[in-house]
């Protein structure tokens, strides 16, 4: 019982929300008087000195005190005796672990958005560097039509910037103060509910107690955002992971973040980028397990919700280093722009530019042109060359409308300039969502 009951190792990482909840609950009950000014303030000290102790010794871990809350509460009572038996009036470990976690996870969403935001930065200062360097651009990881780097870089920003706004939408939607829910119906005392949240930065009480000790949406919100960024971060991760490879070679990963192997001398290899990957897996099964934790749960608090901890601190952690290999590889990566560009030049990526082109210089449909586009790419395919260099004269054999005004739109810089819609990858497009970016972070 005493080992399967015992959560002190893990629940340990709470000691400074566990103080400053219990602060906030003293100073409440010395207010209005249900504990006398001279206890509460013996407390307080009492909590400043535990508080001390931990920060110096780290949290002893006894398993008869089963949690924070009683490891606490016991030391509390060994340094001021009696009156610390006074702190528990009007609470229940119910409504106090569940402030104390929601303070955690706060904190945990607030450093999630510092380390997107630095990630962003160099997301954008990159881009702005490469607005112009061309690559070729993919679907199906085939060839499909020149892009700049720039460009690509910048989705990378879009899907953070979403990661940073549902961060900050659970964040808005949890700050709620679950103390003095107490156990499960409230309390009689006369307590504050107000004043307690406010002291811990809660916009104000929750609204229902049975909801407020069992309530564990903010951990599973956290948790949601933190799956749906680590899918993000781990495509990032395989688009370096591909580009370092050396049939790409589009990349020089920064040395840091990359190791050699024990056996092949010429090897470097993208284990940071690989490890991201790796950890999306682990952050997404942290989600199903406290998912399913909390399936079936009756009102209110069960046991089981003591589970909750451990997969939201798993994933915090792997969070946090997955944002931070990720920002080191993109603010420190070479990018060889030559290699990216000559990639670009293969693969016939401008044959939807030709194409384009018969549209807009000869008035030919669409679904013609791209018939008569097939034919060009298929002889350019037999010769072994790029469709730019295919002799005129063949291709007015494929088509009389062809003329040599259309060399102009087969090379890459002409195809990446020429797509200038709104969010389209022309170097200007490119320049002018850096801008954007730039001002929304407030770097400009
Ligand atoms: N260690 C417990 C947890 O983490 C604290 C709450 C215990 N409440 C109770 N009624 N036994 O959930």
């Amino acid at each position: 019982m005493r080992e399967i009951n015992a959560s002190i190792p893990f629940d340990k990482a709470l000691w400074r929300q566990d103080i400053a909840a219990s602060k906030a609950h003293v100073a409440m009950l010395g207010a209005q008087g249900i504990v006398s000014g001279a206890d509460a303030e013996t407390i307080r000290e009492g909590l400043d000195q535990v508080a001390a102790e931990y920060e110096a010794n780290g949290v002893p871990e006894n398993w008869d005190l089963e949690d924070i809350h009683m490891t606490t509460e016991s030391r509390l009572a060994e340094l001021i005796g009696q009156a610390a038996g006074r702190l528990h009036t009007a609470r229940s470990r119910n409504d106090q672990v569940a402030t104390d976690f929601r303070l955690w996870v706060r904190d945990a969403m607030d450093q999630a958005d510092a380390g997107l935001l630095a990630l962003q930065v160099a997301l954008v200062t990159r881009a702005g560097e490469h607005a112009d360097s061309i690559m070729p651009g993919f679907t199906h990881l085939q060839t499909a039509q020149p892009v700049t780097l720039g460009h690509h870089l910048m989705a990378y920003y879009e899907m953070i910037a979403r990661d940073r706004s549902r961060f900050a939408d659970a964040r808005k939607r949890m700050n709620r103060s679950p103390l003095g829910s107490a156990a499960l119906a409230g309390t009689g005392f006369p307590i504050d509910r107000a004043m307690t949240a406010q002291a811990l930065g809660f916009d104000g009480p929750t609204a229902n107690s049975l909801d407020a000790v069992s309530d564990r949406d903010f951990a599973l919100d956290y948790l949601m955002a933190a799956s749906q960024c680590a899918l993000h971060l781990s495509r990032l991760a395989e688009e370096f992971i591909i580009w370092a490879s050396q049939p790409f070679g589009f990349v020089a990963l920064p040395d840091a973040l990359s190791t050699g192997s024990s056996i092949m001398p010429q090897k470097k290899n993208p284990d940071a980028a690989e490890l991201v990957r790796g950890h999306a897996g682990r952050i997404t099964g942290c989600l199903t397990a406290l998912m399913m934790t909390m399936k079936g749960l009756p009102l209110a608090y069960s046991k089981d919700m003591q589970d909750d901890k451990p997969p939201v601190f798993e994933a915090a952690g792997l969070l946090a280093l997955s944002i931070a290999a990720m920002t080191g590889m993109v603010a420190d990566t070479k990018f060889r722009t030559e290699r990216m560009r000559g990639a670009a030049e293969l693969g016939f990526a401008t044959a939807t530019d030709l194409a384009d082109w018969l549209v807009r210089e000869g008035d030919i449909p669409f679904r013609e042109a791209h018939h008569i586009t097939g034919a060009a790419v298929k002889l350019a395919e037999t010769r072994g060359v790029a469709l730019d260099q295919l002799p005129l004269d063949d291709l007015k054999a494929i088509d009389s409308r062809i003329d040599a005004r259309v060399f102009q739109a087969l090379s890459v810089e002409a195809s990446v300039a020429a797509r200038k819609s709104h969010g389209g990858t022309a170097p200007d497009q490119v320049r002018l969502r850096v801008a954007e970016a730039r001002t929304v972070l407030g770097l400009e």
